[in-house]
């Protein structure tokens, strides 16, 4: 769908001081939907990129989970139920479901991309195990919904905060070098800051794990005319924004350079 449609915000939940997930009825998305794609989310003052992170064909219900950082996303934070959006999409490839044995790392609200994934990896009955890691135990994104699924004997659920204040002490990536220690996995996926995701990918390399991660970039139309969201050879809103490996490999700029809104080349400091 690349005609924008406005609809109204049917539901809005709060799932930390700085994240809100946002839910409208968009019967076509829900449907075609899947876990890894995006959406380009007019706020009435700007267009911007979102990952689906609920996708619910039964109730033509999808979700976005917004983290406040600037301008639109502010506008998104001051919304109310019933206040208008626009979307077009879903765009891009969205992950692939791969291996037995699952490791999901997610920094902050890089995690709005792998709950869907996660939810799809818990229904095809795989071994799942999902590290969280955020800042504060306050900033912990879907650490309550995935709970629940623990009392399953194919799920594990472990935290990581950079100050302590739940779980590992630490950053998630020292959580996935310690969780790799005591246990196999045959795939890694991964979303969130990219110097983080240059690390899991690193550490899946350095251990021959097949890996699946979301990276972004600037997007200004979301269907590869633009050019914006380039890194090396790849447009990631529609070669992407799902990159394995192979690909990983050959992308020199991945967890150095980033290109800003006006196309320069700048480097990359989270
Ligand atoms: C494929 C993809 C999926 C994303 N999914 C999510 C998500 O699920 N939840 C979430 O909170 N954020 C997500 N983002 C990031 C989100 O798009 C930006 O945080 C948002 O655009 C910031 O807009 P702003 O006006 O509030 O902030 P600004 O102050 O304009 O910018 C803050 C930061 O956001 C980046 N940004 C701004 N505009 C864009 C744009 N058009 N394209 C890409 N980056 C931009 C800037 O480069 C800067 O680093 C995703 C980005 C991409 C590329
Ligand atoms: S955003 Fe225009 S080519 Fe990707």
């Amino acid at each position: 769908m690349n005609k924008p449609i406005v609809l109204p915000i049917e539901k809005i939940e709060t799932n930390t001081p700085s994240i809100k997930t946002f839910f409208m009825k968009v019967p076509l998305i829900a449907q075609q939907g899947i876990p890894g794609q995006f959406l380009m989310v007019w706020t009435f003052n700007d267009e911007i990129p979102m990952s689906l992170s609920h996708i619910n064909p039964k109730k033509e219900l999808i979700g976005i989970t917004v983290k406040k950082v600037g301008s639109s996303t502010e506008m998104m934070h001051s919304m109310s139920e019933g206040s208008l959006v626009g979307v077009r999409g879903p765009y891009g490839n969205g992950f692939k479901i791969a291996g037995s044995r699952i490791l999901v790392v997610g920094g902050g609200v890089g995690m709005a991309c792998l709950f869907p994934l996660i939810l799809q990896l818990v229904e095809a009955q795989k071994y799942v195990t999902v590290l969280i890691g955020a800042l504060t135990k306050d900033e912990l994104l879907f650490q309550k919904p995935l709970q629940k699924y623990t009392t399953r004997e194919t799920f594990r659920l472990s935290i990581a905060t950079d100050d302590g204040s739940m779980g590992f002490h630490g950053l998630v990536t020292e959580l996935m070098d310690e969780t790799l220690q005591m246990e196999t996995f045959d795939q890694i996926y991964a979303c969130g800051p990219e110097l983080m995701l240059k690390t899991t990918f690193n550490i899946a390399e350095s251990q021959n794990i097949a890996f699946q991660a979301s990276l972004e970039r600037y997007m200004k139309c979301g269907i590869g005319l633009c050019g914006s969201c380039c890194i090396n050879e790849q447009i990631v809103c529609k070669d992407g924004p799902i990159f394995e490996s192979n690909v990983l490999r050959t992308m020199h700029e991945f967890g150095n350079s980033k290109r800003d809104p006006s196309g320069r080349l700048i480097s990359i400091t989270d």
